[in-house]
């Protein structure tokens, strides 16, 4: 049943009629459980109290399958719009995109010129910018980028998809980059020819980069709510004499309070992904595969509507 209502939901995410729909039907249903507000004037309130409970934080403007010059140029004005508010606020706070929203599948000139000016603006104020990693048929083509990229600017990061088989060769590939990463266990619906289809082979793998990536020397970000995971990790700093400035630990808004709380008591660097704005579908839809018992917070937001 679980694995019927996750592949449900990941065909909803991949929807674009229901993205546009949301989209122009507003911040309803539940969004708020995943998303911290509309605008960045609201998730800031939000980002400087986690910043004040020990938290950094990671914004995303939400969007997805953006189809027109118009639409990207306008992400892109809203991603440096973030990155001042977050100078002016003095927010412990970076940035993270995804590269459909801001031209990836119109064209390679307009996505380089779009991250350049993202990157070029987030450099001023010693941000990082991190691109995160969308469905397969993307993922050579960003991981191109990201090299391109990282060759001009040190603080643009990507993540890896401990699901896909291609990973570790991945890992190894962007050693020679000195690499800002970001690695997860993956969000999209793939096929068995390119990703592990059992959960336990997944885990198996994260365990596996988490600790090829920390012995290689790079900085790891480790973004999981699964306390099995972050138990192996603080295994690894032991094992291995990590140091805590060579890693941290990332989670959700909204999941997982409990456990972020714990590792912060616990000394531990936790950055919180914070995603806004009003494209929120595709992103909810995908917290709720992850987990379909969140389903009930969405009924409780009709119901509450
Ligand atoms: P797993 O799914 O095994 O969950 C472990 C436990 O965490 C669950 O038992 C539950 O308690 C809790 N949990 C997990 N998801 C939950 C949810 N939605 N609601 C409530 N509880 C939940 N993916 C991707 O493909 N590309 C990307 O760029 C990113 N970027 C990204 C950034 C950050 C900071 C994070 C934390 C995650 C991503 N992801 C991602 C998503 C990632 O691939 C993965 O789908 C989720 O993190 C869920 O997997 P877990 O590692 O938490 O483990």
């Amino acid at each position: 049943m679980d694995q019927l209502l996750r592949n449900f939901f990941l065909f909803l995410s991949n929807n674009r009629t229901l993205t546009k729909l949301a989209k122009s039907y507003g911040f309803k249903f539940g969004a708020g459980r995943f998303v911290a507000g509309e605008t960045i004037e609201q998730a800031s309130t939000k980002i400087k109290q986690m910043n004040e409970d020990g938290f950094a934080v990671t914004v995303d403007h939400l969007g997805e399958f953006i189809d027109n010059e118009a639409e990207a140029k306008a992400a892109v004005e809203e991603c440096i719009h973030a990155i001042n508010v977050f100078a002016e606020e003095g927010l412990d706070a970076e940035l993270s995109l995804k590269l459909t929203s801001i031209g990836l599948d119109i064209s390679q000139e307009l996505v380089m010129n779009n991250m350049r000016f993202i990157l070029n603006a987030a450099k001023k104020h010693g941000l990082i910018v991190t691109i995160d990693m969308e469905d397969f048929s993307r993922a050579e083509q960003t991981l191109q980028i990201f090299k391109e990229l990282r060759s001009e600017y040190k603080n643009v990061g990507t993540v890896l998809q401990a699901y896909l088989y291609r990973v570790e060769a991945d890992i190894e590939d962007l050693n020679a980059y000195d690499p800002y990463l970001r690695l997860v266990k993956g969000a999209y619906k793939e096929s068995e020819q390119v990703a592990f289809p059992n959960k336990q082979d997944v885990d198996e793998n994260y365990r596996r980069i988490i600790k090829q990536n920390l012995l290689q020397g790079n900085y790891t970000a480790i973004a999981t709510h699964d306390e099995a995971i972050i138990d192996f990790v603080k295994k690894c700093e032991k094992e291995f004499r990590i140091p805590r400035e060579q890693f941290e630990f990332q989670m959700l808004y909204g999941i997982r309070i409990d456990l972020q709380n714990e590792l912060i008591a616990a000394d531990y660097k936790v950055r919180v992904y914070v995603p806004y704005g009003k494209d929120w579908f595709g992103y909810n839809m995908r917290r709720l595969a992850e987990r379909p018992a969140n389903v009930m917070f969405v009924l409780r937001g009709i119901i509450k509507q």
